[in-house]
């Protein structure tokens, strides 16, 4: 079954084989997808036969949003908490614990609806593909429940047991690691195909440079590829470690060093910025413009979860970095959609070349520039030849 997608007013491709500039736009396109994928990309004018048709009428057409990192399995609220931030609290991590708390209390079936409600949310939003974390469990059985529940919706599983060191193990760091790696790592692993961690010396509930080394050093060992929560509250270990051990991503880099920059530069791990946590947190934005000029690829993701981060929005996301972080909007885009999949190590998601998923946002307005223009204007949605994963 074939879809012939006109009146594409402005199509980003992200493939410069297709179109001009760094998004590889074209105007007055159609394409053609066929079993899933794109078959077909070319002017209106030239537009093959197909079983169906759908007419966009002018509005943009860009490769779906990849959020290549959120929190998604969660029960509970922190509303009152984020009210505190915005009256100066700091934000350190602690308030994971209640959402642990919540999180533990919750029915397998309450999770899954939240995460249902959240995932239909992306979509809504343009977003056609999104990573999930565990980390709100933190037992053996609830790390392994979450990326059950998550594995339901998508392919992108992440397991962050090291997420914060539980109430249960306070003060015993060593031994909540050994369970990390251990029991709770095997039960976690057919679910994962991602281990992350929270390496942030700064923050008392988080883990220090050894901490992650031994929790990502475990993972891989059980066959799971590397992600790294870095240097969100403190220039701390957590880069330069991501680095060195080849993870695909390190996340937040809100705080740099000069080698923290080089080391992105130079290395394969992608800068994952997310600027929702830096707004609902009330903090210093990363600076995208010192990394896009060093060389680094920059991906930008919402971190949707109910404490440092509680949108779904790629395109609040887009905003917030043209506006507050340096990149063009053109950038944003590029990192929202191809940078993601980089992230994520896809090469079939974040452009629309022949051979990609057709995953399609659609946006009400004439150019992606809109999304940074229009800021909260809800513009973008996923169009239905694709499907979430
Ligand atoms: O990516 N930094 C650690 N973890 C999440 C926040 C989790 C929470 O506060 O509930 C983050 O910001
Ligand atoms: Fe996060």
């Amino acid at each position: 079954m074939s879809t012939l997608v006109t009146g594409i007013g402005e199509l980003v491709t992200n493939d410069l084989s297709l179109g001009s500039g760094l998004l590889g736009v074209r105007t007055d396109a159609a394409l053609v997808v066929d079993g899933g994928t794109v078959a077909w990309v070319g002017d209106g004018s030239d537009a093959p036969a197909a079983d169906d048709r759908v007419d966009v009428g002018g509005r943009a057409v860009l490769p779906g949003f990849v959020d290549s990192h959120s929190h998604l399995v969660f029960a509970g609220d922190r509303a009152a908490e984020f009210e505190a931030r915005m009256s100066g609290e700091p934000y350190d991590g602690g308030g994971i614990a209640s959402t642990v708390r919540a999180t533990r209390a919750a029915s397998d079936d309450e999770l899954r609806l939240r995460l249902a409600r959240l995932v239909a949310e992306l979509r809504a939003q343009g977003t056609t593909t999104v990573e999930v974390k565990s980390g709100y469990g933190l037992t053996v059985d609830d790390e392994a429940r979450a990326l059950r529940l998550a594995a339901e919706v998508t392919g992108e599983t992440t397991f962050l047991g090291a997420h914060v060191v539980p109430p249960e193990y306070a003060g015993r760091t060593d031994d909540y690691v050994a369970l990390v790696t251990g029991p709770m790592l095997a039960a976690a692993a057919p679910f994962a195909r991602w281990i992350d961690v929270f390496c942030e010396p700064a923050s008392p509930h988080a883990f220090d440079g050894a901490a992650a080394r031994t929790v990502l050093g475990a993972g891989r060992a059980a066959g799971l590829d590397l992600r790294v929560h870095a240097n969100q509250l403190s220039a701390g270990p957590g880069v330069r470690l991501a680095v060195e051990l080849g993870a695909a991503s390190a996340d937040h880099c809100t705080h740099l060093t000069d080698a923290d920059v080089d080391a992105l530069a130079s290395g394969s791990t992608v800068a994952t910025l997310l600027p929702g946590v830096e707004f609902s947190t009330r903090s210093p934005y990363p600076d995208a413009r010192r990394l896009l000029d060093a060389g680094a690829t920059v991906a930008l993701a919402t971190d949707c979860n109910p404490g440092s981060c509680f949108t779904s929005s790629m395109p609040f996301c887009i905003a917030l970095a043209v506006r507050e972080m340096g990149m063009t909007p053109a950038e944003a885009v590029a990192a929202a959609t191809a940078g993601g999949a980089a992230a994520l190590r896809r090469t079939d998601v974040g452009h629309l070349g022949v051979g990609a998923r057709a995953d399609l946002a659609v946006l009400d307005a004439p150019s992606y520039r809109h999304l940074a223009y229009r800021p909260g204007v809800p513009l973008a949605r996923a169009l239905d030849v694709g499907s979430l994963t």
